[in-house]
């Protein structure tokens, strides 16, 4: 049963209770007044009457007298008045209604009998009053008085209708204002406590009570809202901590892969070097000992040329796998930037590929000029091989609030940054994913090494930053290298 129901009935039953034991007691009181009262008027009027009946018997006579008592009976419409010899038979006319001496009678000090009676049916109470009297012949004779207490049972049964009219108003009112406070106060608030209890157990942390009740609820609502705060805190830091190992993790293979690949691109590089050399000296050897354009001289050249070719890219894969420290010092970046661009400005004019520089001039940064400008030459390089038709690739040079991703960790904050955008190619979403792994090229065999972005991204990483992309195929790509202010 609900706690307001419960509440109700208890209180109901209290006042059933309380109002119950009151009539009870009223009724009780009402009758033993109502009895007192009518036997003091039976008694009065009996005791003036037998005084007049002894007083009158010698002068008047027995006929006289008892036409003096038929006239009292007459004029006394309440009470009914007799003339009754003791020493006749009960029930006969001129003997006693009752029996005097019965059971239950009451003799007063004064001699007078008072009996208590019930009459017909109904079960009428009825008080029969003897006063005693002495007749001049000897015989024992008495006055009768006989009350009916008619009117006490009306008056009883007004007294009972009273007090179960006034029991039901009150336990009607009662009860509906506390089944109406229980409700509000108790019924609806616990009702939205459980509601809330319920989505807590499903996992939602977002609902919160507004309960503005200053009591027990009201403070328990305002108990479960802290313990939901606390709850979402927890799980949202929980949820936090397992995205960060991921990606820590993430990052770790990322690195092993990086210097696993490192390891075998420098045992290649070392091994193949030698003989490369060894080829490439051969060739000029051709080339210096034949004939000018004859044939064999132009093998030659073509041997030299792609050795050549080969031993630069082993030089790359060599600067791959170096893992020399860095050494850092404040350098202007734009001047940086500048340098970049002349060395790849050959590059860029072959490819009708303009280049452009712009931002900040003065920002300065803790780097590794050489390895920034290795940086930046692979994203200009990869920008211009974007666009085999030409375009433009902008260099820009600034600060800017952004927060860190994941793997790096850090709260937003100010960053310095390097941006590369063309116009080129752009890459797709697959192609974006893997841009940074070793070995990942989409250009034909001797174009591409798919080097460069992973040396780029470990040289991020060094000066304590990172690097992003953003692109969309067709319309051109962006790589940023965010890394910190320099604070001094
Ligand atoms: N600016 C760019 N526009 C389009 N694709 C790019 C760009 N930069 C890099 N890529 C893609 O990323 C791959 C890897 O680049 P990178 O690591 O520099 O190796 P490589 O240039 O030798 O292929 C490229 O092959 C190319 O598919
Ligand atoms: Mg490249």
């Amino acid at each position: 049963m609900k706690l307001s129901r419960k509440l109700t009935l208890a209180l109901i039953l209290g006042i059933l209770i309380v109002l119950a034991g009151n009539a009870a007691f009223r009724v009780r009181r009402e009758i033993g007044l109502f009895e007192s009262d009518s036997q003091k008027d039976s008694l009065l009027i009996g005791r003036m009457l037998a005084g007049a009946v002894a007083r009158l018997w010698p002068s008047i006579g027995e006929e006289q007298v008892l036409d003096l008592v038929e006239d009292a009976n007459q004029r006394e419409s309440s009470v009914s008045i007799r003339f009754v010899w003791l020493d006749v038979g009960v029930g006969e006319p001129a003997g006693p209604a009752i029996d005097p001496a019965s059971r239950g009678a009451t003799r007063l000090p004064e001699g007078e009998i008072v009996v208590h009676a019930t009459s017909g049916q109904e079960g009428v109470p009825v008080l029969y009053t003897y006063l005693p009297l002495d007749v001049p012949d000897g015989r024992r004779a008495a006055i009768e008085v006989r009350d009916t207490l008619d009117n006490q049972r009306t008056y009883v049964g007004r007294t009972i209708y009273q007090a179960l009219l006034t029991t039901t108003l009150l336990v009607v009112l009662c009860g509906g204002v506390a089944m109406g406070l229980g409700v509000v106060l108790v019924g609806k608030p616990v009702a939205l406590l459980i509601e809330q209890a319920r989505s807590v157990g499903r996992g939602d942390l977002t609902r919160r009570l507004r309960l503005n009740q200053k009591d027990e609820i009201g403070e328990l609502a305002a108990e479960m809202n802290a313990m939901c705060d606390l709850l979402a805190t927890a799980t949202e830091k929980a949820a936090r901590e397992a995205s960060d190992k991921i990606a820590a993790l993430e990052q770790l293979r990322h690195a092993d892969r990086l210097s696993t690949v490192g390891q075998l691109a420098a045992g290649i590089a070392h091994e193949l070097g030698t003989p490369l050399n060894v080829v490439m000296g051969r060739a000029q050897l051709i080339v210096r000992d034949h004939e000018p354009e004859s044939d064999t001289q132009k093998n030659g050249i073509i041997i030299f040329e792609q050795t050549k070719r080969m031993t630069a890219i082993i030089r790359q894969l060599l600067d791959f796998a170096r893992r020399r420290d860095s050494r850092k010092a404040p350098e202007k970046l734009y001047a940086l930037a500048q340098q970049t661009l002349s060395l790849v400005d050959s590059l860029a004019r072959k490819a009708s590929v303009r280049l452009n520089l712009r931002g900040d001039e003065d920002v300065r940064a803790d780097v590794d000029s050489g390895q920034l400008q290795q940086a930046l030459t692979n994203l200009v390089v990869n920008g211009i091989q974007a666009m085999p038709r030409g375009g433009e690739v902008t260099i820009e040079i600034g600060t800017r609030r952004v927060q860190p991703p994941r793997d790096h960790g850090g709260a937003e904050d100010d960053y310095l940054y390097l941006e590369v955008s063309d116009e080129g190619s752009g890459m797709t979403p697959d192609v974006e994913g893997r841009v940074f792994e070793p070995f990942f090229t989409t250009k034909p065999v001797g174009e591409g090494t798919g080097l460069g972005l992973s040396v780029t991204y470990g040289i991020a990483r060094e000066h304590g930053g990172w690097i992003d992309v953003r692109t969309s195929p067709g319309k051109g790509s962006c790589f940023t290298i965010y890394f910190p202010e320099l604070r001094h």
